[in-house]
């Protein structure tokens, strides 16, 4: 497999990299080389606004969002592709890393670190990813497009003359491409994900019936529409437990599955519309390998129950969701930087000079 791109390192400078990261608008994920993945945790700092100390990073923070006292506010420092708040995210990515990785990593001579961002990643946000990581001692920062490192993450043949597709379906955006010899055909970034599901959800409780439903119960009731997922085969109502919106008590109400399904057809909409703009720019030859091959599903919101079902429908083509489809980028990076990812050999990787900064 190749990795040649115009905002993609070399396979040569990848695998001299230490630790890669990719940092989500949900979650953040590093993987250490030798090590693994050593952090999966939610993109969250909890941090004390008296004093500006950290209080809680990933798992511990997310938990604290909407339970916390007026002094203590949960931050985010990721959002939509982009690093927000690089001082924030370096102070998460340290603790999340602990003490011991890092000193082992502190250890290293000539620290390199490769970061994934989206394909169509501006300057200012690739800047924003490489000082991050800058912060964190890295003396070099290769970047890898996303959509390269899920490819590769999720085994696809990206290196063969046939066209694959591939739909990273993240919390704030969904990108969809179709790679041929290693390197992407074309590529759309909707700026829906799976935020945007699970806001139309919330949204709906609160207009027709009043409810204000906690945002960890948005999760079981996507469930309670699985089994049969977003297709009307499945339960025609399901209890959902949450607060008045008026009173504030505790109340729960019986919600009909089909308007939900209603509700998330318009975010999902969009992800339809991208996979139709990404075929139509799509070279025909490269369309009739697709109509075999399908889509492959990946990031953490392929996981919606019922949504490679639906895709099915809306587009005739075969659809697969990666078998760890949450992990796929950062695994992605990690097998580049193990060296498990073989160059081409009639294409051989291109090393951009614009695609690495270096730090001194
Ligand atoms: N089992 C599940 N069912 C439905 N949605 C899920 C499930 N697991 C994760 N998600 C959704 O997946 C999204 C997180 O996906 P992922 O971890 O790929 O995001 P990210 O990489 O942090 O985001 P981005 O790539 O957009 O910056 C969240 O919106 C979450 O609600
Ligand atoms: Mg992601």
């Amino acid at each position: 497999m190749t990795a040649s791109t115009a905002n993609t390192a070399s396979l040569e400078a990848l695998r001299r990299c230490h630790f890669a990261v990719d940092l989500g608008a949900a979650r953040t994920r590093v993987y250490v080389k030798g090590a693994g993945l050593v952090v999966d945790q939610p993109s969250a700092a909890a941090v004390n606004t008296r004093t500006g100390a950290l209080i809680a990073v990933g798992d511990f923070a997310e938990k604290m969002t909407g339970r916390t006292p007026g002094y203590i506010r949960v931050v985010r420092p990721v959002s939509g592709g982009t690093v927000v708040d690089i001082e924030m995210a370096q102070r998460m990515l340290r603790h999340l890393l602990g003490d011991r990785v890092r000193r082992a990593l502190r250890r290293k001579p000539r620290l390199r670190a490769a970061v994934c961002t989206p394909h169509d990643a501006d300057p200012l946000s690739q800047r924003a990813a490489i000082e991050t990581l800058v912060g964190l001692g890295a003396r070099r920062v290769e970047l890898v497009d996303t959509l390269i490192a899920a490819a590769v993450g999720c085994g696809l043949p990206v290196e063969q003359p046939e066209a694959t597709m591939i739909m990273v379906c993240g919390a704030h955006a969904t990108q969809v491409a179709v790679l041929s010899l290693g390197s992407i055909v074309t590529a759309v970034r909707v700026p829906v994900g799976g935020e945007a599901v699970d806001h139309a959800i919330v949204q709906l409780l609160r207009h027709q019936h009043e409810l204000v439903l906690p945002s960890q119960s948005v999760r079981p009731l996507q469930l309670a529409l699985s089994g049969n997922g977003l297709t009307p085969q499945g339960p025609s109502s399901t209890e959902i437990h949450g607060r008045d919106v008026a009173t504030g008590l505790a109340r729960s109400v019986r919600v009909d599955t089909a308007t939900v399904r209603n509700a998330i057809q318009t975010p999902l909409t969009a992800v339809l519309d991208g996979i139709g703009k990404v075929l139509r720019d799509c070279p025909p030859d490269l369309v009739a390998d697709l109509a075999d091959r399908g889509i492959m599903m990946v990031g953490g919101s392929a996981l919606l129950p019922g949504f490679d079902q639906m895709l099915r429908q809306a587009t005739g083509m075969p659809v697969h969701i990666a078998e760890r489809p949450d992990v796929c980028a950062v695994q992605g990076l990690g097998s580049m930087l193990e060296g498990r990812v073989e160059p081409l050999v009639l294409h051989p990787t291109t090393a951009g000079s614009d695609s690495h900064a270096d730090s001194d």
